[in-house]
């Protein structure tokens, strides 16, 4: 897979990379919308990816990126310091500056980026998280994974401007084959958990860029003011997530709509995300299944960020008899996750077929196993 970015940066820049790095989309299994709220998360990293391969710029140009992807092919050129291109490349110019923060790594050179991914854009498996971590990875290879994820993170929420948690870039550097992990967003701890079931991915091919920006920008407005009034109640109250479980009656009093049903299914995500954890390390499939169905549930109902198209698909797998299903991401639109057993031939055809009856169209439906995280390329 490295090989379309390496071409075209010998193809552009008329010179071989000097090194190359890949980094891979996700899926988040469970735990939604609470990362920036303090609570843990469970993703898998999946095999699609984007890779970067890098050199350096011509000599005098200092400071000047030159960017080209596959997908758009025409090179922007920036002097990354002072200005932030409209769209991908935007991403690229915020990991150099957080490198450069991080006591210049690198050097303030001028440096050529190509890109390649055969990852959606747009459909909810974190595009934008493998870019920004596969180029931090190929800029600074000797960083451990975790600083990887920090200055992808803070690329993507402090420069581009998405106000999203750290979940995406966290599993994009440190995702293991055939494991999820389970990464609490509050004191960063990180637990990989044997992952080989079976789990497919369908694609509503509804597109969710502006939608969920504007709604990940809301939620977070949302929960944010959730916290400032629960701090009445207990004073010491940092993150949403750390609310204490069997104290939902009291938050139900102390908060009105929509508020109040935003937290509740912040707090109880975190209950059910931990539980899950737990019952994927024993094995129970089964139980495990039913909170994935549940998340699912809270997702539509109180925090209010699914879509027709992803209901469609939940209740159909449902019907069909999956173990689990439910929107991944960010939401509103985008994709869903269903968790079939080993001979389950039927919960693919019969999602389809309900889909189709609804829309007119299919939805590609994928098989998705627990892959890599960002690791270097052989150029
Ligand atoms: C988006 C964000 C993540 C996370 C999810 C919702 O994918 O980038 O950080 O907040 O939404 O769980």
């Amino acid at each position: 897979m490295p090989r379309p970015a390496i071409d075209l940066f010998h193809e552009t820049f008329g010179s071989p990379p000097r090194a190359a790095a890949s980094a891979p989309g996700r899926v988040n299994l469970i735990g939604e919308h609470t990362d920036y709220n303090g609570g843990p998360v469970l993703p898998i990293a999946i095999a699609q990816r984007t890779t970067a391969a890098i050199g350096p710029g011509a000599a005098g140009e200092s400071g000047v990126l030159e960017a080209v992807s596959t997908r758009y092919r025409n090179v922007v050129r920036i002097k990354w310091q002072e200005e932030l291109p409209k769209g991908w490349a935007a991403y690229v110019a915020g990991v150099l500056r957080e490198l450069w923060a991080l006591e210049g790594v690198p050097p303030d050179g001028a440096v050529r980026v190509a890109i390649a991914s055969d990852l959606p854009v747009g459909a909810g498996l974190s595009s934008s998280a493998a870019l920004a971590v596969a180029a931090a990875k190929a800029l600074a290879p000797s960083l451990k994974p975790r600083q990887i994820a920090g200055v992808a993170f803070r690329a993507e929420h402090d420069h581009v401007g998405v106000r999203c948690g750290v979940m995406d870039q966290t599993i994009a550097a440190l995702g293991k084959r055939d494991h999820a992990l389970l990464f609490e967003c509050a004191s960063l701890a990180a637990t990989q958990i044997p992952f080989g079931a079976r789990l497919l991915l369908v694609d509503t091919g509804k597109r969710h860029d502006l939608s969920a920006g504007k709604g990940l920008n809301e939620r977070r407005a949302e929960c944010e003011e959730a916290v400032k009034r629960l701090k009445v109640e207990l004073p010491e109250l940092r993150w949403l997530a750390s609310w204490p479980a069997e104290w939902l009656p009291r938050l139900k009093r102390a908060l009105g709509e929509p508020l109040r049903s935003r937290a509740v299914h912040v707090v109880s995500e975190t209950a059910r995300t931990r539980f899950a954890a737990q019952l994927l390390q024993q094995g129970k499939l089964k139980q495990f299944g039913k909170l994935l169905y549940e998340s699912h549930e809270s997702c539509r109902r109180l925090y209010e960020c699914s879509s027709p198209e992803l209901d469609t698909v939940v209740a159909a797998a449902k019907r069909a008899g999956a173990l689990g299903a439910r929107l991944t991401g960010a939401g509103w639109g985008g994709a869903a996750i269903v968790l079939v057993g080993k001979n389950d031939n039927e919960t693919a055809p019969a999602i389809q077929r309900a889909f189709e009856r609804a829309y007119g169209r299919t939805a590609p439906i994928s098989e998705v196993q627990a892959s890599a995280g960002a690791h270097t390329e052989r150029v």
